[in-house]
């Protein structure tokens, strides 16, 4: 064998002495001994140099000075990365024994989440979602919705102002107006958001809360076709056994305006103390667009016609979740909120 071959197995006993992960310090030091020891395998290489022929002395003594340098150096650094056997034996630094971490899975929040079911609900149909600005002027949040001055509407009671001119948005109205304005015609979107009114803290009512505002604008729509669009919708959220009715109302933006209620879904219609005993519950908003709010966008009623509704998001979540205290969205209960999981 020449002194070269006898350097390779060297080097090849020493890779299998160190490939095993996590040893020990008294293993790396017992290897460094088998090889760099006095009496070690390097050593006893350096001991037979004296029965080669003279002139194949030095060039040997190079090769086996940079083979020992190898190996120390390979030494040194498994000491420094294997830590004390007492905390890292392999039996002590793993122990599959013990249990895992527990990491707790979030939820949604169920605001967010009814959200999501009624983004799905008009999506299926062609709704498109938007978004409009919470803080807004007084024009795009009452006037243009033909929401004069003296409307109580715009009572400093109900309405939180910024500044003369400028509101937190009392309704997600608001976002009608933004959209007609940089968009023409045909338009169907739902307007997802939150809206604040300066109303006494109770559990019915908060300062703020969230709407869904729908919009559908197009040649020769009927108020028919706005019947059907929110029974299909009422029918998805709340079950096919549900039913609706339309009652006239008001709303300064729409005309013909009406209110729909659902059968109380507690007592199935036959009347508690939800629904008042009247069997049915208010859910939302709707009518025709009103004339005068084409006309402010600048688009011609003669041409165009389109209906809109809008719903409070916690009384819907609250009346299929059963949930009765309006409060208990936003005071971040984590008791209440896994419930959602
Ligand atoms: N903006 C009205 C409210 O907040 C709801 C509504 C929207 C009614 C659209 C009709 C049409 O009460």
């Amino acid at each position: 064998m020449t002194l070269q071959d006898k350097i390779n197995n060297i080097k090849s006993q020493f890779a299998d002495a160190v490939k095993r992960l996590s040893l020990t310090k008294k293993e790396v030091s017992d290897i460094k001994n088998q090889f760099l020891g006095r009496k070690g395998s390097v050593a006893e290489l350096f001991n037979e140099m004296k029965n080669l022929p003279p002139e194949d002395r030095s060039h040997a003594g190079k090769e086996l000075n940079i083979l020992k340098s190898e190996l120390s150096t390979e030494i040194d650094n498994l000491l420094h990365s294997t830590a004390d056997d007492s905390t890292s034996s392999p039996e002590s630094s793993i122990d599959p024994t013990l249990p895992g971490d527990f990491i707790p899975v979030g939820s949604i929040h169920p605001i967010e989440k009814t959200i999501q079911e009624i983004k799905n609900i008009f999506g299926a149909i062609g709704f498109n979602s938007v978004y409009g600005p919470e803080i807004d002027d007084d024009y795009h949040n009452f006037e243009a919705l033909n929401i004069p001055h003296h409307h109580p509407a715009r009572d400093m009671q109900d309405t939180f102002y910024v500044a003369d001119d400028v509101v937190l948005r009392t309704h997600t109205s608001n976002t009608q107006i933004h959209v007609m304005e940089e968009q023409q015609p045909p338009l169907r979107v739902i307007v997802p958001g939150r809206v604040y009114r300066n109303e006494a803290i109770s559990v019915r009512s908060y300062c703020l809360f969230h709407q869904i505002e729908g919009l559908y604008v197009s040649q020769k729509v009927t108020f028919a076709e706005m019947k059907g669009t929110l029974e299909y919708f009422v029918k998805s959220f709340f079950g096919q056994n549900v039913k609706t009715r339309f009652r006239p109302s008001y709303f300064p933006f729409t005309e013909p305006s009406a209110e729909v209620d659902v059968s109380c879904i507690f007592c199935k219609g036959s009347g508690c103390k939800t629904c008042k005993q009247t069997g049915w519950l208010e859910i939302l908003g709707c009518g025709m667009v009103d004339p005068d709010v084409f006309l402010k966008v600048g688009y011609d009623p003669e041409k165009w016609s389109g209906y809109a509704f809008g719903l409070g998001i916690e009384r819907m979540t609250m009346l299929k979740y059963g949930i009765d205290d309006i409060r208990l969205f936003f005071n971040g209960d984590v008791r209440f909120l896994r419930q959602f999981r």
